[in-house]
């Protein structure tokens, strides 16, 4: 039986770590002791998210170049001296449009960032950890990855596809001691859905209606799931594709929870 989580001695990369739910997934590894890299686009956020999580340093790129994706993930290697655990949190939202109106060009970009840069990011990161037989690796997917979602059309493709990616990385890496899972978040407070309902692009209120637990989610909540997958106390877990969804993925019925 482990104790308490704790990640004393452990190496881990953070994608989407200036922000949402990466930087609070970031901050909850370092309090629990990890050395933790941030990894973001952004250039101009890395280092005061860095400030703001304990991270033992940052590394700017694209996780959908396969050059920035491989030298991020060296330059985590480097600075911590080793890798044992990632987070790819780094993605990008659809425009919320039509498929007939959908520009291509931006149905490739989120299908890139979001599947293709896990893909690059769990590849190279698989390599020391092959080498040393043992690592754990979280994903995100989405509700909208496990369900149509309309003029969603690029957003849960991409997410589909991380659901899959994940159950044939876990079972490719598995024998290796790797163990790689997903979680499929809900509606969650963070800059990029604020974002959103600034614009009214959706109605907070029917989202809260349709789901069980009546709220949206916080970043905090997000994370305490990427943690505890990315524990020791997950040991026997691999391949899985946790909903953190209040219940969103349970409900069947017709309307709203409280009038089905
Ligand atoms: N917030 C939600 O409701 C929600 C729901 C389901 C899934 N998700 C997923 O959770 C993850 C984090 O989302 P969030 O809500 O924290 O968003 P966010 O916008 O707050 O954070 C995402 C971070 O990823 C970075 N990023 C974007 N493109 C990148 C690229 N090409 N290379 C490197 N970094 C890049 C951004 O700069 C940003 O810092 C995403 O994969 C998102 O799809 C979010």
């Amino acid at each position: 039986m482990n104790g308490p989580i704790n990640f004393n001695g452990k190496r881990a990369l953070v994608t989407g770590g200036a922000s949402g739910i990466g930087e609070t997934a970031a901050k909850l590894l370092a309090d629990l002791g990890a050395r933790v890299i941030i990894a973001d686009l952004d250039r101009d956020r890395l280092d005061e998210a860095a400030a703001r999580t304990g991270s033992a340093g940052v590394a700017q790129g694209d996780v959908a170049s396969e050059a920035d994706a491989e030298r991020m993930v060296r330059e985590a290697i480097t600075k911590l001296g080793g890798l044992d655990l990632v987070f790819n949190s780094a993605g990008i939202g659809d425009d919320l449009v039509p498929v007939h109106e959908q520009s291509v060009d931006r149905w490739q970009r989120v299908v890139d960032v979001n599947l293709k840069g896990t893909y690059l990011i769990c590849r190279a990161a698989s390599r020391p950890m092959l080498v040393q037989q043992s690592g754990a690796i979280v994903n995100v997917s989405s509700i909208v990855g496990l369900g149509g979602f309309p003029r969603r059309s690029a957003y849960a493709a991409a997410k589909a596809g991380i659901n899959h990616l994940t159950h044939t990385l876990a079972c490719e890496w598995g024998p290796s001691g790797i163990r790689v899972n997903a979680i499929a978040p809900a509606y969650t407070r963070t800059p990029m859905v604020e974002a959103l309902l600034e614009r009214k692009a959706f109605d907070p209120t029917i989202l809260e209606r349709r789901t069980p637990l009546g709220r949206l989610a916080l970043p905090a909540e997000m994370a305490q799931a990427v943690v505890f997958l990315l524990s020791d106390w997950a040991s026997y877990i691999t391949g899985t594709v946790l909903p953190v969804d209040g219940g969103w993925s349970a409900f069947g019925g017709a309307g709203d929870v409280a009038t089905a």
